[in-house]
């Protein structure tokens, strides 16, 4: 995975077809998607579950572009192999699953896979100052994590620090829930060079009728540029 700060679409499968999973994959990705943003929950950190390592496994073989695992569990360091297992590209954990990130992140690079640290609204950037050197990704939250289809919380100021405490490190700054066509132009312009987006992209289609995602896809584009 070579590093670019151009804007990527990473449609959350997380409002797709949880019994097509696969098809649901292969369809967002013919239509336009620039990585696929896997949300794993575990009922414990955030209060809903989703899968783990064995459904990101079984799906691995129908990703082309990137697998893009959130990782919404506490603990998380006794599963870092089981997702570089998986198949993840990128595993991201949050800065509040505590207590030892930067362990995590030494762990998930070790491993072999791209390292992200999520942020959720009420943790400001700073929680990530002395990690910096140690991710790939830092994930902004614009809801409170555990469900799709929330209401979007603006973070533009974090957005922007985080892009100055940045600098000129290889860092994607990723923004995670309520991105669609109204939200996502601003956050670019704050700095943010992926969005993820499960309703914008998968509101309207549908495994055989799959053109509504290339729409709501090249909208949110449209928006950003
Ligand atoms: C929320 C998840 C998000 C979610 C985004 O906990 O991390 O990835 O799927 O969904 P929308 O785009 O519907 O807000
Ligand atoms: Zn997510």
């Amino acid at each position: 995975m070579s590093f670019d700060r151009s804007v990527k679409i990473a449609p959350s499968i997380l409002a797709a077809d949880f019994a097509a999973f696969g098809a649901e994959i292969e369809a967002v990705e013919a239509q336009g998607a620039d990585w696929i943003h896997v949300d794993v929950m575990d009922g414990h950190f955030v209060p809903n579950i989703t899968f783990g390592p064995a459904t990101c496994a079984a799906i691995k073989p129908h990703i082309g572009t990137v697998m893009d695992v959130h990782l919404m569990i506490a603990p998380v360091d006794p599963y870092i192999e089981d997702f570089a297992k998986a198949g993840a590209d990128i595993l991201t954990a949050h800065v509040e699953a505590g207590p030892h990130i930067h362990r995590t992140l030494q762990a998930i690079r070790g491993a072999g896979m791209k390292a992200g640290v999520a942020l959720n609204p009420g943790t400001p950037a700073e929680a990530v100052a002395h990690v910096l050197d140690l991710c790939d990704l830092i994930c902004v939250m614009t809801v409170n994590p555990g469900f799709g289809g929330q209401k979007f919380i603006p973070m533009h100021d974090k957005v922007r620090k985080l892009r100055e405490m940045i600098g000129d490190r290889e860092i994607h700054v990723e923004i995670d829930g309520g991105v669609d066509p109204t939200t996502a132009g601003d956050l670019v312009t704050a700095g943010a060079d992926v969005l993820v987006a499960g309703s914008a992209v998968f509101r309207g289609g549908s495994v055989s009728n799959s053109e509504p995602y290339g729409e709501n896809i090249r909208a949110i584009r449209a928006a950003t540029s």
